[in-house]
């Protein structure tokens, strides 16, 4: 993962690449560093922990130069301590990476037996020297660069500097993602345009396998056949403010309370209230033809497909596979030609799926992709756009862009069900209705906030906790459990309700809280009585329900949360805000650091 941003700029550049890093720290935030050029040195200042350590070292220790890179880390190689922390650098040359080098260690014993002295444990670490190694041989550093690329594998987007050279900024992107900004007198690189919201709106994307030389006078980027190329400049049309979390105590906080507008906001461009039809933004795309759907996401997203799935088969009648992205290239599928893959992502840079996306191609699928980023690379790469518009996420555990995913796939589904002359006008009509009351019920949803923060306390001793859930309620258990164990650290299970007595029940006792979610329903009964074999044991019941679920089974249970009666579409829209809320309110109980909880990162850019 991680963020880097560089800026050949005409005064002090360290503030602005502190103030690049606080926008790119949802990409990992174990370590941060800057490094610039000045009076003939390469200076660096770097540290531990979160980008605050790094902002305060800079404020006892500045760092002049209108040169420089800097980097905000989520480890891959090595803890993440300062000596780990990029920019690395030797004599001559300093660099930040996003990525990992596959083939570093042979290169690194190879550096190592030339006399090359490591002072990390990092995979990065090994561009520097080789790249450093021809510089001080007297090779021209552009052509140090060049030929170094040649030599590392791997996922890399690199941002390098050198000593004698302080007008020279080199970058390179294979696999990771990497922008060029334009400004007055002035270049930039970033990971994305985000970075450089405040400096630059005029932004290229660099193409996989591209390079690119910025001095002075000029911007050259060359292909990956280091054949000069130009790349188009386009608008970002992303804001230079900072998003803040207004009266809200977390982001994550902020973002489930403002579902039901950015849902609304998402339907707004899938469904056509007045002529009660659902509607694609791209009109013209012909789905009559397509044969078979193959879903491919990570986490959450996935379970916003694994919903999606049950959508597809109920309405449009498709055979639909589904796999986790990490999985799905390993596993030779077989893709039959006319085939929609569909790929669902919040950041739409997820390594995982964004490699899953390219072999989808690759076996001629054609490819749609729900993302909630427009200048995300997957959002670039698809034959169908599907944008979410949850807005900017910022709490590392997905929320609204949940949500506004499954908003877009009922309206898919939908579409496709349609397309295959599988859905009335009456039927339309009826979908039409149901998803358009989402963000009233979603509201309602919303309102047994302090209810569920009283429960909190009484989940956060646990050390398990069981979610149970049937239909598409079941990825909703999956998701809060997801939910439950990335922010508060509980270890959390979802588990499809009938599964239970399959073997997981073996884990209940009166310790170990289970969330049944279950609205009131055909899957109802079924549900209930596999609640019934929870408590029959001891289980402590928390059960999710309409006012008539509740009253059919809520006795017996150690709490009650009451949702709106919906219909079953809506179901998963509806029931994500009480799990959110309870993952939300349990970890404010344990203390953890919500929006950042440990190991994590939102964009996940490495495989
Ligand atoms: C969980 C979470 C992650 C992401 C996953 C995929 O709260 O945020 O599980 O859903 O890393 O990320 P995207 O959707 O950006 O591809």
């Amino acid at each position: 993962m991680c963020g880097i941003i560089g800026i050949l700029g005409r005064d002090a550049v360290s503030d602005r690449l502190v103030e690049g890093l606080r926008r790119l720290e949802y990409r990992g935030y174990d370590s941060a560093g800057v490094c610039t050029v000045h009076d003939g040195l390469l200076d660096r200042r770097r540290a531990e922990g979160k980008l605050d350590n790094l902002a305060k070292k800079l404020l006892a220790d500045p760092l002049p130069g209108a040169i420089g890179i800097a980097h905000t880390r989520w480890a891959t190689h090595g803890a993440p301590t300062e000596d780990n922390a990029h920019p690395h650098a030797t004599e001559q040359v300093a660099l930040v990476h996003n990525g990992i080098i596959e083939n570093f260690k042979p290169l690194r014993e190879a550096l190592q037996a030339r006399g090359r002295v490591f002072t990390s444990q990092t995979d990065t670490e090994v561009v520097a020297h080789l790249v450093s190694e021809k510089v001080e041989a007297g090779v021209d550093p552009v052509e140090a660069v060049r030929t170094s690329l040649k030599e590392i594998h791997g996922a890399f987007a690199l941002a390098i500097l050198f000593r004698e050279h302080p007008d020279l900024l080199i970058g390179a992107r294979l696999g990771s993602p990497l922008v060029v900004g334009y400004g007055e007198n002035e270049t930039y690189l970033g990971s994305d345009a985000l970075a450089l919201a405040p400096l630059t709106q005029k932004i290229a994307y660099l193409d996989e396998g591209d390079w690119v030389v910025i001095t002075r006078d000029k911007v050259q980027i060359f292909d990956k056949d280091d054949q000069p190329v130009e790349r188009p400049v386009t608008l970002s049309g992303v804001t230079g403010a900072l998003i803040d979390k207004g009266n809200y105590r977390h982001f994550m906080l902020k973002e489930i309370f403002e579902q039901p507008v950015v849902v609304a906001q998402t339907l707004q461009s899938y469904l056509r209230p007045l002529e009660e039809q659902v509607a694609l933004p791209d009109r013209d795309f012909d789905f009559s033809k397509i044969s078979r759907v193959t879903i491919v996401a990570c986490g959450t997203s996935f379970y916003a497909g694994m919903v999606a799935k049950y959508w597809f088969e109920q309405f449009a009648r498709m055979p639909v596979d589904i796999d986790v992205a990490s999985e799905f290239r390993y596993r030779a599928p077989v893709l039959d030609p006319g085939g929609l893959a569909l790929f669902i992502s919040q950041s739409g840079e997820t390594a995982d799926t964004l490699a899953a996306l390219r072999h989808a191609r690759a076996e001629g699928q054609t490819i749609a992709v729900v993302v909630n980023v427009p200048t995300s690379s997957m959002a670039r790469e698809a034959d169908l756009l599907l944008p979410t518009y949850a807005g900017p996420e910022i709490g590392v555990a997905s929320t609204k862009a949940f949500t506004c995913q499954l908003a877009v796939l009922a309206a898919l589904a939908a579409n496709l069900a349609r397309a295959k002359g599988r859905l009335s006008p009456d039927a339309e009509r009826e979908i039409v209705k149901h998803l358009a009351e989402a963000p009233a019920a979603m509201n309602a949803a919303l309102s047994h906030d302090s209810e569920i923060e009283a429960l909190a306390p009484l989940i956060a001793p646990a050390r398990d906790v069981l979610y149970l859930g049937r239909g598409p309620d079941y990825p909703m258990a999956l998701e809060g459990a997801l939910k439950l164990k990335e922010i508060s650290y509980i270890h959390a299970e979802g588990y499809a309700a009938g599964e239970m007595k399959h073997g997981p029940i073996a884990l209940i006792d009166d310790n170990v809280p289970v969330i049944v979610i279950a609205p009131s329903g055909p899957l109802f009964e079924k549900t209930v009585s596999n609640m019934q074999e929870v408590q029959a044991r001891g289980g402590k019941v928390v059960l999710i329900s309409d006012a008539e679920g509740i009253a059919l089974a809520g006795e017996g249970c150690m709490a009650t949360i009451e949702m709106p009666k919906v219909h079953p579409l809506i179901a998963p829209l509806v029931y994500a805000v009480p799990v959110q809320l309870l993952a939300y309110h349990v970890a404010v109980v344990k203390g953890t650091d919500v929006d950042q909880p440990r190991n994590l990162a939102k964009s996940v850019t490495v495989e």
